[in-house]
């Protein structure tokens, strides 16, 4: 039995309280974490999280063996981090965040293994026709084999679809995709599959939510065809990913066409997972309280129409605090106030998200 496995049946036993009155549900709600509420939904609830900040801070370490049965490295597993250069891995990094996981047996997800960003400069200068499917199986080996038996799933490709790139196929013109052509993504997913046997592998992107934009909609489409022609051609894929990286300034379309989507994918005889949500606060106008309204709001949105899918397995968010989120960076408020896209604030209490994220998984 793998540590993830472990805890998720000691928060079977949390699980058990579905079936029990409304109210007591309630006060139940507020007593468990994250983990255990969605566990009654047969869901892992998990966050992204930085190796640096789990040894720096005990309090937010805390906070993540409370609420998550899950942990996936946010940045340590990428090319750019692993492999400064072309003969030397630096696993470092990766190493602690599995530490952390095992010590406290929580799962580990890996990501990610394929993907256009986050490359050294050195990949992509020498990446070559002749040279690129030895890289790519050697890397994913070395990986993948390191961590098998501690790293239960895998990001094995990431966004790999982007209909600008005007294929076709809808596939995503990147430095694997010239040097191999679409076969780079079997061949990855087979060299992940005979590294570890018993590792879940998902394909995850971004894009795929919003029923109201149409190169959303667009994209479904064409991922949808992808990920058929795979299965039929018997790629060891077993999961697809919606990043779910939500936008709260704009209106939460999550309706039938995403719930329809996911019933499409279910079909093929693949799992959903949520990899890397967040709700992007940058445009939302208004006081904080109100904005962490909009927030929760979009979140509990979300969440209710992915859990309608029978096939929705894991629900990760990219961080679990505000005190750490890559959106600060990366998405900052024009008016200068920190951004507040996770269930936890900066004190890492909790904030209307959280209460959102608890409700949709209580509500059936
Ligand atoms: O570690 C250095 C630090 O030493 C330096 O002081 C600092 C200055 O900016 O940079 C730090 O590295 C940054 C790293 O995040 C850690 O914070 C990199 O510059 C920055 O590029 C990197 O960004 C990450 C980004 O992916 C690119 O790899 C974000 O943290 C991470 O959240 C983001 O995650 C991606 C997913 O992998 C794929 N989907 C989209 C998602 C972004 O929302």
């Amino acid at each position: 039995m793998t540590a993830g496995a472990t805890r998720r049946s000691l928060l079977a036993g949390v699980a058990g309280l579905a079936g029990l009155p409304a109210q007591v549900m309630a006060r139940d709600s507020t007593a468990a974490g994250l983990a255990a509420l969605a566990a009654r939904r047969g869901v892992d609830y998990g966050a992204a999280v930085e190796p640096e900040n789990l040894a720096r801070d005990s309090s937010f370490a805390d906070l993540i063996n409370r609420e998550c049965v899950s942990v996936t490295p946010e940045n340590h597993l990428k090319w750019n981090i692993l492999r400064p250069t072309p003969d030397h891995f630096d696993f470092g990094g990766a190493d602690a965040v599995v530490a952390f996981a095992k010590a406290r047996q929580l799962a580990v997800h890996g990501h990610c293994l394929v993907w256009h960003e986050a490359n050294p400069a050195w990949l992509a200068a020498g990446l070559t026709r002749q040279n690129a499917e030895a890289l790519l199986n050697h890397h994913i080996g070395k990986v993948v084999g390191r961590y098998a038996g501690h790293v239960g799933s895998w990001d094995v490709v990431n966004e790999p679809v982007e209909r600008n790139d005007r294929r076709p196929d809808g596939l995503r013109r990147s430095l694997w995709l010239s040097s191999l052509g679409p076969d780079y993504i079997p061949l990855a997913f087979e060299a992940a599959h005979r590294a570890d046997p018993a590792a879940r592998l998902v394909l995850s992107d971004y894009g795929l939510e919003y029923d109201d934009e149409p190169w959303m909609v667009e994209k479904r489409g064409s991922l949808l065809a992808l990920l058929a022609d795979w299965k039929r051609a018997g790629v060891p894929i077993h999961a697809l990913g919606i990043q779910g990286h939500l936008i709260g300034s704009r209106p939460p379309a999550f309706g039938t066409g995403l719930q329809n989507f996911l019933r499409d994918v279910g079909r093929l005889g693949l799992d959903i997972h949520v990899t890397e949500l967040d709700v992007n606060d940058q445009q939302v106008a208004g006081g904080q309280d109100h904005r962490d309204r909009i927030v929760a709001d979009c979140y509990r949105a979300f969440l209710r129409a992915v859990l309608t899918s029978s096939r929705l397995r894991v629900v990760t968010t990219w961080g679990l605090s505000d005190r750490y989120s890559s959106k600060q960076d990366m998405f900052p408020r024009p008016d200068g106030a920190p951004v507040r896209p996770l269930p936890f604030d900066r004190e890492l209490s909790r904030k209307a998200a959280w209460h959102a994220m608890a409700d949709a998984f209580s509500v059936r």
